[in-house]
């Protein structure tokens, strides 16, 4: 069922459930949008939810698809097509992929590649980020504004991995002009030299396994370039998002930035909230702990406490999956040592069940900021809002109906196309049963509609948190 252009399609009786708000309601959509919330409402299609929880779409601002990883030699294995249905699956309607620069090409000429490369290959609507890697002798800060007028205003720079890292100097040259022109960066924050230290120390004892990557990036590296990102925000008087905060005393650093006012802002992901480093294994055996490496790594139980701390008190503002899928295999993210293993974990489908079963249903975090953390801040932040994130009168019609019931997480039973999950076993108590893309059912009883309904959204008027 669905709403055509010109039809009405009524969800009866449904729990919405927004950032700041729960309330029985029905909603009546068309043209794509939410057009009524009340009691009573009729339309052509009426479908009955059962006073079931209603929240809006996810966002998921932050994955991985299609790129060429951090060596530059392999590209993650997650295509558009596979990526988008794993997102529709686990109830996520927006993703925002990056486009990455590769050293010696111009911003827009990767902007324009990428955004060519996964056109009409959707099963969600997409923005796109950038990755910048090259400052291109100048060029790259000429291509920032445009980008930004083209609908393209947030921008990842790396701290960390020798191919991508850019030095503080370009930082804060970068930052400064993306700021200008109302843009937002997000910076991973670890630094890479210490990084090279541990490793180079590591390897020269004999130590390979899966486990030394979370020793050779211990949380003091991400603490200090959290720091220093901030000292150059400060510098440069330009707002950052730091990425995938890994928890501990860098929480510290970002709360003491912003109790001093300044524009900072963070994202965790479910790794950093139900992995710890014991799951890389221990120093002499590799026994799957490949399958855990990510950057930064993740930590321990105190610092998964810290993170549910932070979403509570503001000072983790968002929640993505920073997925990155690789095959579990040989030459891929098994390697023969640890400094070789592609970095990342696949995690689209499963960060929203994951989140509502380990954090609402355990009573780390309400619904509404469940709701708040994965739709309504992400789309507010990455210039979304209100067409996206909320349960509103004129927003996209983007809804996820959720069920209560058992299962056990499987890769099996994932739609993402990489051959594991850092999940497996894993319970979960509720599952996405319905989700809408604007107005038209995408999922349904486990199975997806199968029409690329997905499009890109040019992304103006981002809405930073207070601080
Ligand atoms: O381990 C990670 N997160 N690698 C993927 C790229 C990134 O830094 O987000
Ligand atoms: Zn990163
Ligand atoms: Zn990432």
């Amino acid at each position: 069922m669905s709403s055509g252009n010109d039809r009405t399609f009524v969800l009866k009786n449904c729990t919405c459930v927004t950032a700041t708000d729960t309330f029985l309601s029905d909603l009546c959509i068309r043209g794509g949008l939410i057009t009524g919330i009340g009691t009573d409402l009729t339309g052509d299609d009426v479908y009955d939810v059962n006073y079931r929880v209603v929240t809006p779409g996810g966002v998921d601002a932050h994955c991985h698809i299609e790129q060429p990883a951090d060596d530059g030699g392999r590209q993650t294995v997650d295509d558009f097509p596979s990526a988008t249905a794993a997102a529709a699956h686990g109830g996520t309607t927006t993703i925002i992929p990056f486009a990455l620069q590769q050293r010696g090409q111009r911003l827009l000429d990767a902007i324009r590649r990428y955004t060519t490369q996964v056109e009409s290959r959707s099963y969600v609507d997409y923005g796109i980020h950038s990755i910048i890697t090259d400052t291109c002798n100048g060029n790259t800060v000429k291509d920032i504004p445009e980008a930004i007028k083209m609908g393209y205003p947030s921008f990842k720079i790396y701290m960390t991995y020798d191919s991508l890292r850019m030095n503080d100097y370009d930082i804060l040259s970068l930052i400064e002009v993306i700021s200008e022109h109302g843009g937002l960066a997000m910076i991973h924050a670890e630094n890479a030299d210490c990084i090279s230290w541990m490793t180079d120390r590591l390897l020269s004892r004999g130590l390979k396994a899966p486990i030394c990557h979370a020793l050779s990036r211990p949380p003091l590296v991400e603490r200090e370039a959290a720091y220093r990102a901030i000292v150059l925000s400060e510098l440069a008087m330009a707002p950052i998002l730091l990425v995938h905060v890994s928890g501990g005393k860098t929480i510290d650093v970002i709360r003491d930035a912003k109790l001093s006012g300044k524009p900072v802002f963070s994202e965790t992901c479910p790794q950093y909230l139900l992995l710890t480093s014991a799951d890389l294994g221990n120093e002499t055996e590799h026994n799957g702990g490949e399958k855990y490496v990510c950057s930064p790594p993740p930590r321990d139980k105190e610092s998964q406490e810290s993170l549910w701390n932070a979403m509570r008190t503001g000072d983790i503002n968002i929640v993505s999956s920073d997925h990155v899928a690789f095959n579990y295999e040989k030459g891929d993210k098994i390697q023969d040592d640890f400094s070789t293993v592609p970095n990342g974990v696949p995690g689209l489908e499963t960060r929203l069940p994951l989140l509502y079963t380990y954090g609402v249903q355990a009573n780390k975090i309400t619904l509404n900021k469940f709701v708040d953390l994965t739709a309504t801040t992400p789309a507010k932040i990455y210039g979304l809002y209100p067409k996206k994130g909320t349960i509103a009168i004129g927003s996209d019609a983007d809804l996820v109906v959720w069920d209560e019931r058992n299962s056990v997480i499987s890769f099996a039973d994932l739609h993402q196309k990489v051959n594991y999950t850092p999940y497996e076993g894993v319970p979960l108590r509720v599952w996405p049963a319905i989700v809408i893309l604007r107005g038209k059912i995408i999922i349904s009883d486990r199975s997806i509609r199968k029409t690329y309904g997905g499009a890109f959204v040019q992304r103006k008027g981002l809405v930073l948190p207070s601080y």
